[in-house]
């Protein structure tokens, strides 16, 4: 394939600056309408091109990968032209601009590229009427720190003209190279297989041969949800480790979905938790929109929360041949994340770090070799393979541990929490509610954390627990690498013994605030009965407590949260 001898000429778009294009947690996420505005996507790519690469942008090879959403390769095709208009040497784009996130983030790392925009609204709904997004990732394979994504939001703000090569077209439905020439200047558009180089280096990381041995008496289920993690689970389940091609759920990647939400929880994954329920498969994982997120269950549904899921691979990592090659450093979670993880830390002798919300902050720590293992509440899993979070990566490794400790899912978990206790943990979101009451609860959380009376104040549930404020203040990170400050990162109540409420508000919503409230209540190893209850009658009186304190009821008028996990 080639663009032949054509020469192509850079024009330079006169625009002016929408408002609103503030990367969030993980870059800028809106309604597909809004970015098909005239100017929008260009305005943001370039701000993202002069942001990520500054004096390296000319010359500057870069990835490009999306999810397979509506208005991906259209996103796609304005990327490269913009690209090219911006003397970038070269792109290199998943067939169809289909790529994993994790495989995004593996082959920017495995070929040095100097960077890549991932197409990707995560596990938001798609479709003409649902959301796109678009992040940049560094040349780490990681996320954009903060320092670019506020570089890229000022940009955006005063930008008066992009460069693009409005007329180059390029075939990115066929494996191989096009090479053009645009002012003089070579061009170069590689188009790679969508799984190949991430299921190589799954093969490298984990033992395929005992993960298949140990598979050929179970019965698993996966769920790719309709997004991007089909192919890559029939590439490793159903070809490499010879699974029934049923044992595949929803592998067609649709640019809606199906309708629905791409989000592997209880709630949008009822169906797998349904089919689980029924008591025929031993484990089943479903995966999000753009395959960096996962969930665990067991036998009959038995669930696990991705606070337990890191905690259990901290403590079994040995079962994986990239850890024991590679030892084992210390380990990260998110703030809100339970502190499951910190107590095998403790027993193994290791560091655990607390970050912000959102799998950047993660990616100092896991460059300057302090952790290989994180994990977010969020249904996020991952390790310094790679700098993105890895839902495929995560089934592995579960599947890794049954096949070394030979036990089922919930027995790992049952002695699990033999050892180290239980931290029961549930969210409470409530999505879509309008920005006011959001900023009010917050600012009544505010309040309460600067009382001075607020510490060793004891709260008492309607049905009589008490707990006792520890601790009461919004989170502020400063990264031990860089020395950079993230304040305001969640309001944190801490109770003696170890319970915890954490309250903020979501960073990748793209309408209105979603309020997250974060439920986490200690239990002792050493009192089976409190730790084999069920979680939500566990979590019942904390929260009772967290509305109370909180005045959410009276703020939002909601009285039911839109999801729980
Ligand atoms: C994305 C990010 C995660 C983050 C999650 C929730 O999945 O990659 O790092 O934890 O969103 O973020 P939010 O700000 O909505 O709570
Ligand atoms: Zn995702």
């Amino acid at each position: 394939m080639s663009g032949g001898t054509t020469s192509y000429t850079v024009e330079t778009v006169k625009t002016s600056p929408f408002d609103g294009q503030k990367p969030g947690t993980s870059g800028l996420r809106k309604a597909v309408t809004v970015f098909q505005q005239a100017h929008y996507t260009e305005n943001f790519v370039q701000a993202g091109l002069w942001a990520g690469l500054g004096d390296k942008l000319k010359g500057s090879v870069l990835l490009v990968g999306g999810d397979g959403r509506f208005f991906c390769e259209e996103a796609a095709h304005l990327i490269i032209r913009i690209a090219a208009g911006n003397g970038v040497s070269k792109i290199v784009i998943g067939k169809k601009a289909i790529l994993s996130t994790p495989a995004c983030s593996h082959i920017i790392r495995k070929y040095k590229l100097s960077g890549g925009f991932l197409l990707t609204a995560s596990h938001n709904p798609g479709g003409p009427d649902g959301d796109f997004g678009i992040k940049y990732n560094t040349d780490n394979g990681g996320p954009a720190p903060e320092g670019v994504t506020n570089k890229i939001y000022e940009l955006t703000k005063t930008i008066k003209e992009y460069k693009i090569v409005s007329n180059l077209k390029v075939d990115i439905g066929q494996l191989g190279t096009s090479k053009f020439t645009v002012g003089g200047e070579p061009f170069v558009v590689e188009v790679i297989d969508n799984t190949a180089d991430y299921v190589e280096f799954m093969k490298q990381i984990f033992d395929f041969p005992a993960i298949k041995t140990f598979l050929q008496t179970k019965r698993v289920l996966l769920n790719a949800m309709n997004g991007v993690t089909g192919p890559y689970l029939r590439k490793i389940f159903v070809e490499e480790m010879g699974l029934p091609s049923d044992s595949c759920l929803n592998c067609e990647i649709l640019p809606d979905f199906g309708g629905k939400h791409p989000d592997p929880n209880l709630t949008y994954a009822k169906d797998l938790v349904d089919i689980m329920k029924a008591g025929q498969h031993d484990f089943a994982a479903a995966f999000d929109g753009d395959g960096d997120r996962n969930m665990i269950l067991g036998h009959r549904a038995f669930f696990v929360t991705p606070c337990d899921s890191l905690a259990v691979l901290a403590a079994n990592l040995e079962s994986i041949p990239y850890f024991r090659q590679n030892g084992v450093k210390g380990f990260a979670r998110s703030m809100p994340t339970s502190e499951a993880v910190d107590k095998v830390a403790q027993r193994l002798g290791k560091d655990c770090y607390q970050t912000p919300t959102g799998w950047k902050f993660f990616g100092n720590l896991m460059d300057a070799d302090k952790i290989s293992l994180c994990g977010e509440e969020s249904f996020g899993t991952g390790s310094t393979h790679i700098r993105e979070k890895d839902g495929v990566w995560a089934a592995l490794a579960w599947l890794s541990v049954l096949a070394s400790t030979k036990k089922t899912v919930q027995d790992v978990l049952l002695d699990h929490w033999n050892i180290y206790g239980r931290n029961f943990f549930t969210r409470y979101d409530y999505e879509n509610v309008s920005s006011e009451a959001g900023e009010k609860l917050i600012a009544g959380l505010e309040a309460f954390i600067k009382n001075p009376n607020s510490k060793g104040t004891t709260l008492t549930a309607p049905t009589g627990q008490k707990y006792k404020v520890a601790v009461a203040d919004n989170f502020e990170y400063t990264d031990p690498i860089d020395g950079s400050v993230s304040k305001n990162q969640g309001i944190r109540i801490l109770f003696e013994g170890g319970s915890r409420l954490i309250f903020r508000l979501s960073g990748t919503g793209s309408s209105g605030a979603t309020i997250r409230v974060y439920v986490e209540e200690y239990v002792k190893s050493d009192n089976p009965s409190a730790y084999e209850q069920d979680a939500q009658a566990a979590l019942g009186p904390l929260v009772a407590i967290a509305l109370q304190v909180s005045k959410l009821r009276e703020l939002t008028g909601r009285d039911q949260p839109t999801v729980i996990t």
